[in-house]
């Protein structure tokens, strides 16, 4: 079976038609599944032949095609979707779809679907100003539809320019995308997320800590939530705000946060983000260490209980998925794979974090995804977007049990 999100398509009967095509690319780069419907107009701009070549399935036309019927019919088309993307939205579909109309196949999806709509319009800047065209807007963003664009810029007709571009196929993914995140697809489930450095004290004033700033943990409690998963956030000391909607428990040392981990059970998917300290100094001075004449003190360590390790191990009461990260600088796949067997986890997200790479307190990320079936090179982006991107395999990964 398909687990990826179905995203179904609507392009409507404009010149910007073609970009929905690379669209289709777009959305499937973020890992939906994207199924098209081209209106009558639509075909005079794309072939249902291009649109269903890319999308990998039959591309649909006709509300009285008697084969869509039999096979998918176009109240399964609009109840199969877990979102509605109509790009270009017309003036013309746009005044169809604010009226209820159910003439043509797009127009009956699009009455008879219970999924959120996202509309990308695109016309000509008088057509969009348009008094009527404002109307039928205002009325389909009161009935809970969502508009990305258009933006500002030339035309197709030569000379024209003004509002009425549709969005960028990447700006539409996006949105589509952040609609799916917030369409609760990990609803029902709990969601356990470490994150940012331990602090591991030698005396009241000293401690050992690392360059752990907690963002993509952070990021990842954050998008579980947006994804209607119930997330306990066991963090370290960071200097960011709690992310909202979510539980946070705050600890200093490893050992804290193995015994809040703990408290947290049972989870669903468990997601090990915190660069935890391996060592903690065996003796922790009552009082601040003194320089001494006989030199500089030697600082003890003993090591660290593996939260991840020790949660992936455990009999019973494993979350159904761990995850755990692999901040290497040197070897960072074979490092990684070994890492996935020894801890007993199910997938590592593996980075570079040598110091040139700027990832350790930055933004951006580059890592891999590792699991059973091999190893994912994840391009650089944002912390939020491995976040998102982490979210939407996770939600595909347990879907099958959902409440
Ligand atoms: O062994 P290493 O520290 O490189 O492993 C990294 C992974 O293990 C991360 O997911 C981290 O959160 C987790 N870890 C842990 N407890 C430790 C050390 C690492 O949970 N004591």
């Amino acid at each position: 079976m398909d687990r990826r999100p179905c995203t179904l398509l609507i392009i409507g009967g404009g010149i910007a038609a073609y970009k929905s095509l690379d669209l289709i690319r777009r959305l499937q780069d973020r890992g939906m599944r994207v199924r098209c419907i081209l209106t009558g107009a639509a075909q005079q701009f794309v072939t249902p032949l291009a649109a269903g070549a890319l999308c990998g399935e039959r591309a649909y036309t006709d509300l009285f095609d008697p084969q869509s019927e039999y096979d998918v019919g176009h109240i399964r088309l609009a109840r199969d979707a877990d979102l509605v993307v109509v790009a270009p939205a017309t003036a013309d579909l746009i005044a169809r779809m604010a009226g209820g109309h159910a003439d043509d196949l797009a127009a009956a999806v699009l009455l008879a679907t219970d999924k959120a709509i996202l509309i990308a319009p695109a016309m000509n800047p008088r057509m969009w100003a348009a008094k009527p065209t404002q109307r039928n807007l205002a009325q389909l963003r009161a009935d809970g539809v969502h508009v990305v664009g258009p933006n500002a810029g030339e035309m197709a007709e030569r000379g024209e320019a003004g509002i009425g571009r549709m969005a960028e196929p990447l700006e539409i993914a996006a949105a589509a995308q952040a609609l799916l995140d917030g369409g609760r697809r990990l609803g029902g489930k709990r969601v356990l997320v470490t994150s940012g450095p331990t602090s591991e004290p030698i005396d009241p004033v000293r401690f050992i800590a690392n360059r752990s700033s907690g963002r993509q943990g952070h990021a990842i409690a954050a998008a579980a939530a947006a994804a209607g998963a119930e997330v306990v956030l066991v963090s370290g000391p960071v200097n960011l705000p709690d992310p909202p909607g979510l539980t946070v428990v705050h600890v200093e040392t490893a050992r804290d946060m193995l015994r809040a981990v703990e408290q947290a059970l049972p989870a669903d998917v468990a997601v090990f983000a915190a660069a935890v300290a391996d060592w903690r100094p065996q003796r922790v001075s009552e009082s601040k260490i003194k320089k001494q004449r006989s030199g500089a003190p030697t600082l003890e360590l003993v090591e660290n209980p593996d939260i991840l390790s020790t949660i992936a191990h455990r009999k019973s009461g494993r979350p159904r998925l761990v995850i755990g990260f692999a901040a290497e600088t040197d070897h960072v796949l074979e490092n990684a794979k070994t890492k996935l067997g020894k801890k007993g986890c199910d997938w590592i997200l593996a980075n570079d974090v040598s110091p040139a790479t700027g990832i350790m307190g930055g933004n951006i990320n580059t890592v891999h995804l590792i699991t059973a079936a091999g190893v994912e090179a994840w391009p650089p982006q944002s912390k939020d977007e491995v976040a998102r991107k982490l979210i939407e395999r996770i939600a595909n990964a347990v879907a099958d049990d959902k409440p």
